[in-house]
């Protein structure tokens, strides 16, 4: 292998250092510059690179090589596509391959060799030599040094020299061909993959199709490319990358043109310019148009257009854009499942939240606001916006295993008995019991079970301190204190929250967590506001 390399390069060296006439326009990468060395390195004979229109040589790989050719030999070179011999009567026999053309210039590798071992000088020869200003001597010196073969074994060489080169590059492209497929396939698949990995319900469709976008246009290199996104928050979106000739009424004016087309398979216009689709979309040469839809809905459009050059969108393209198209129109349809459940989430919620306030009026509106406050310290300690809506949604439940305690407790004006505070401490553990066979809300349990724990652990249900009290219940137990101390009871007045947010003081690090007491004095405005729900309003 070094060795074939190492002589590879030696030829092309000499190719290169030999070029008669324009060594320079020929670059070692220049395919024809390749071919000619591997003719030479298969054959071992001296080939030249040739213009087939003009007979220029334009690089030679030996110097023995001559400068001219005759015009017998010069006129026979257009049109070589298999090995051509050209005897000339005096004894030289030219030899004619292909090469790859250079710059859409045609060229041929040719050589020659003597037929004859005679040693006789051949007319031919002759001429030439005197053209080119050459000696007796020269010319005789330059006969010996040449190679003899006769026609019919340098033809069978040649020939085999040829097919195997051209089987070669057959594999060569065929290898080519598969290689590019393989890329693209791979390019394709890591596109999916990575849409799919990118379906999380956090993500809004318009992430989606942005994501979309930027892939398509590094994978196929439309100029246009646009994604329209029919109904998301009430809105219609058109979401572009690179340049579409189409504004928004454009687009809408060719998805109705094309309205019977049977929307199962994708629509694919090629060579538009010079139709009367062109004329009436100037700037559209070629378009690929695609609905996202699962199969029952339809949410949207992909529309890719004008490919660069002569490019033309074929069934590779359409293939990935239709399966694009579904990823969205699939990650739609599960966010809009996802909302049905939320919405149908909520109303259980809220119907568990009624039954509680109508058994006890006087605490109607508490686990509302315990939610609004709650969600506030939430955002105050920076938790993101799915952890808030958890927090909001605890805070309404976190008082629903009232609906079990005896109403003549619940409901008692006055103090409470040591049994009958025992009776209410199980509020918590009843909630727990009630809402945890509910999958969707397990995330809720640990607000609805430990929102009456304290910092310091002498709290209940289960005596938790610190940092095992669920940050969920730690927020919760702040939220909820505060709505409990400011709100009016039939036994007593609510405090005005100067005097509660004394009692956070003193309890922050014993019944309360003091980050979040730190977290209710810097939102405390947007607090006490919620909070004046709860009080009458001649109270403040
Ligand atoms: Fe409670």
């Amino acid at each position: 292998m070094t060795t074939d390399t190492y002589d590879h390069c030696e030829l092309r060296t000499a190719a290169w250092s030999l070029g008669s006439l324009s060594p320079s326009a020929l670059s070692e990468r220049e395919p024809a510059m390749i071919q000619l060395c591997e003719y030479a390195e298969a054959t071992s004979l001296p080939f030249m690179c040739v213009d087939a229109q003009s007979g220029c040589i334009l690089a030679r790989t030996s110097d023995d090589l001559l400068e001219l050719l005759p015009w017998t030999v010069q006129s026979q070179l257009s049109n070589v596509t298999g090995v051509r011999l050209i005897e000339l009567s005096s004894g030289l026999v030219f030899y004619a391959l292909p090469l790859p053309s250079v710059d859409d210039m045609p060229t041929v590798a040719v050589g020659y060799v003597l037929n004859t071992g005679t040693g006789e000088r051949p007319e031919e020869v002759q001429e030439l030599a005197e053209s080119l200003g050459w000696s007796p001597d020269e010319i005789d010196d330059w006969c010996a040094r040449q190679q003899f073969c006769r026609p019919e074994i340098l033809e069978r060489l040649l020939v085999t020299v040829f097919d195997s080169t051209k089987h070669e590059r057959g594999l060569e492209d065929e290898i080519g061909r598969l290689a590019n497929e393989v890329q693209r396939t791979y390019e394709e698949i890591s596109i999916l993959h990575e849409l799919t990995a990118s379906l999380q319900l956090s993500r809004t469709p318009l992430d989606l199709a942005e994501l979309c976008l930027d892939r398509v246009y590094e994978l196929i290199g439309a100029q246009g490319n646009a994604i329209i996104i029919d109904n998301w928050k009430q809105r219609r979106h058109l979401l572009l990358k690179g340049h579409l000739p189409l504004d928004d009424s454009g687009f809408q004016r060719i998805i109705r043109r094309f309205e019977t087309h049977n929307w199962s398979r994708p629509l694919v216009k090629n060579h538009i310019d010079g139709t009367l689709l062109g004329s009436d979309f100037p700037g559209l040469r070629n378009f690929v148009l695609v609905p996202i839809t699962d199969g029952v809905e339809r949410s949207g459009w992909v529309m890719l257009c004008n490919l660069p050059g002569e490019r033309q969108f074929g069934v590779v393209e359409a293939s990935l854009i239709s399966s694009l198209a579904t990823i969205m129109a699939t990650h739609h349809r599960n966010l809009s499942l996802y909302q049905e459940h939320q919405d149908l989430l909520l109303q259980f919620i809220s119907s568990l939240i009624s039954t509680l306030d109508a058994k006890d009026p006087y605490t109607a509106g508490h686990s509302e606001r315990v939610g609004r406050i709650g969600r506030r310290l939430g955002e105050e300690l920076g938790l993101p916006e799915e952890d808030l809506d958890d927090i909001y949604q605890a805070g309404l439940l976190h008082d629903i295993g009232k609906i079990g305690i005896n109403d003549s407790i619940l409901l008692k004006n006055g103090d409470l008995t040591d049994e009958e505070f025992t009776e209410i401490q199980r509020h918590p553990l009843i909630g727990y019991r009630i809402l945890k066979g509910l999958g969707n809300i397990q995330k809720l349990l640990p607000g609805v079970r430990s929102h009456h724990e304290t910092y310091v652990g002498r709290g209940y249900p289960d005596g938790l301190a610190g940092e095992e009290i669920p940050l969920l219940a730690r927020i919760l137990a702040v939220a909820d204190s505060y709505d409990a101390m400011r709100s009016d009871r039939p036994y007593r007045k609510g405090m005005p929250p100067e005097k509660i947010e004394e009692i956070f003081r003193r309890g922050a690090g014993q019944q309360w967590d003091p980050r979040i007491i730190d977290a209710y004095f810097r939102a405390n405005d947007d607090i006490r506001e919620i909070g004046n729900g709860g009080v009458s309003s001649d109270d403040d």
